[in-house]
């Protein structure tokens, strides 16, 4: 039976077209059953049908447990094995993590514990990283500090920009994420205590995403 996905993005959508192209191609045993935002006029929003959308303006809401609180009834409605935070950039109150604790993963633009939080791509360059990347997390009360599940690492070349590495990282992003959506379908990926294990081997710290698109 395919794996139940709920994806929360905020702008447009690219990871969440992702997985739709690879159940689309059959690479991808899931269903996105809800796009959630916080922004009604995200792009990621019209990529399903509109029974399958749901958005809403935190101002609307009288603080941000009343925002989660909606936000989780809307998202438990859906009824997700698995919930996927995809370019959604509102911090998740702790209620709400803990609500769907163990089940939600996010997506981050750098090769963590390194750049939690915002402009990953500027501070990599500031840092003089020779190498980038991003990350996909499981999603706990602090900020980009979940056991990291899997990597994806990419070069950073002379005379790069933080748009530059950004699309080059983005690229990665999309098989980073499909191929680790993949192996949490599967049942293949055990997490614990900041280590994970494939197929019962490891641990790993983390896996990381060959040339292929493979996780190992
Ligand atoms: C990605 O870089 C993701 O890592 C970050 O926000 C961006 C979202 O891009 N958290 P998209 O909306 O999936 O195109």
């Amino acid at each position: 039976m395919s794996v139940r996905i709920a994806v929360l993005a905020s702008g447009r959508g690219s990871n969440l077209q992702a997985i739709l192209d690879a159940i689309a191609a059959g690479t991808l045993d899931a269903d996105v059953v809800g796009v959630f935002s916080d922004r009604a006029n995200a792009a990621a929003l019209d990529k399903v049908p509109a029974a399958r959308r749901w958005a809403a303006s935190p101002r609307d809401f009288a603080d941000r447990d009343a925002f989660d609180a909606a936000l989780g009834d809307a998202i438990a409605a859906a009824a997700p094995d698995w919930i996927v935070c995809a370019g959604y950039m509102r911090i998740l109150g702790e209620a709400l993590v803990r609500r769907f604790a163990g089940r939600m993963i996010n997506i981050h633009p750098s090769l963590l514990p390194k750049h939690r939080g915002l402009h990953t791509h500027a501070r990599a360059l500031e840092s003089g990283d020779r190498e980038h990347g991003a990350s996909v997390h499981v999603v706990v009360p602090e900020l980009d500090a979940g056991t990291v599940i899997a990597q994806a690492r990419v070069p950073v070349r002379a005379g790069d920009t933080p748009p530059l590495l950004a699309a080059r990282v983005l690229e990665r992003e999309h098989p980073l994420l499909v191929a680790t959506l993949r192996l949490l379908a599967q049942g293949r990926v055990d997490e614990r205590q900041g280590t994970v294990r494939l197929d019962g081997q490891g641990p790993f710290t983390p896996l990381q995403l060959d040339s292929r698109d493979e996780l190992r």
